[in-house]
């Protein structure tokens, strides 16, 4: 590679470990659990996102202990999933291409996107068009039925884990997923949750 696109201007710049590095001054995102960054592949130049996931201080307030737990459990099966994922690649979900453990911070180095859902519709003020809309979820369900080939549910599927990326949608955030088969409680935002998870 090594184009223009490949050049960031950054004064915070965080060399994760040899071959990757973390703008901190480029913030894509957060979520409850990651803060996600433009960072770039030291070998081919590549800009990625980098995930960076901490103990969340909420939890610690009530309980650090608990907090650790819970978040290390979570980080833990959010790799793990990204591991039986990696070399198997599809359009629709994001493509995940490293991971750095330095304890206690997981960095997670993903392909970087444009935006995410939310953020698309709301350009759009908070409407689709139909054809939008119709093209948008047929690449949804077609990422989910690779994940669901992989064996894995996602069970947090909602606008801000979708991301685009020229045009493309892509599955992201795997922090809920988990075996297919050991898919026993119902967790996820209210809201967006299936009829049969809220019935039950
Ligand atoms: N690969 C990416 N490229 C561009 N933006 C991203 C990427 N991954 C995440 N983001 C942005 O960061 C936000 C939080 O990331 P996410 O993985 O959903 O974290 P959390 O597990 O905390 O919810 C996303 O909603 C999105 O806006
Ligand atoms: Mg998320």
């Amino acid at each position: 590679m090594g184009n223009d696109n490949n050049k960031i201007k950054s004064k915070d710049v965080f060399e994760i470990n040899k071959r990757w590095k973390m703008f901190r001054d480029h913030q894509l995102g957060r979520g409850a659990f990651g803060e996600v960054y433009k960072g770039q592949d030291n070998k081919s130049g590549e800009i990625v996102a980098v995930k960076r996931m901490w103990i969340d201080p909420n939890l610690a307030i009530i309980s650090p202990g608990l907090a650790e737990m819970f978040n290390q459990d979570r980080i833990t099966k959010e790799v793990q999933l990204m591991l039986n994922m990696k070399g198997f690649e599809h359009d629709n979900i994001v493509k995940f291409y490293d991971f750095v453990f330095q304890k206690p911070t997981v960095y997670l180095i993903l392909e970087l996107c444009d935006e995410d859902l939310k953020k698309y519709i709301a350009k759009k003020g908070g409407r689709l068009s139909e054809s939008d809309a119709l093209h948008i979820g047929r690449q949804i369900v077609e990422g989910l039925r690779a994940l669901h080939t992989m064996g894995i549910s996602h069970r947090d599927l909602k606008f801000d884990n979708i991301l685009i990326k020229n045009g493309v949608c892509k599955i992201s955030d795997l922090g809920m997923g988990i075996d297919k088969e050991k898919h026993r409680s119902t967790v996820g935002a209210v809201f967006l949750r299936p009829p049969e998870a809220i019935k039950k």
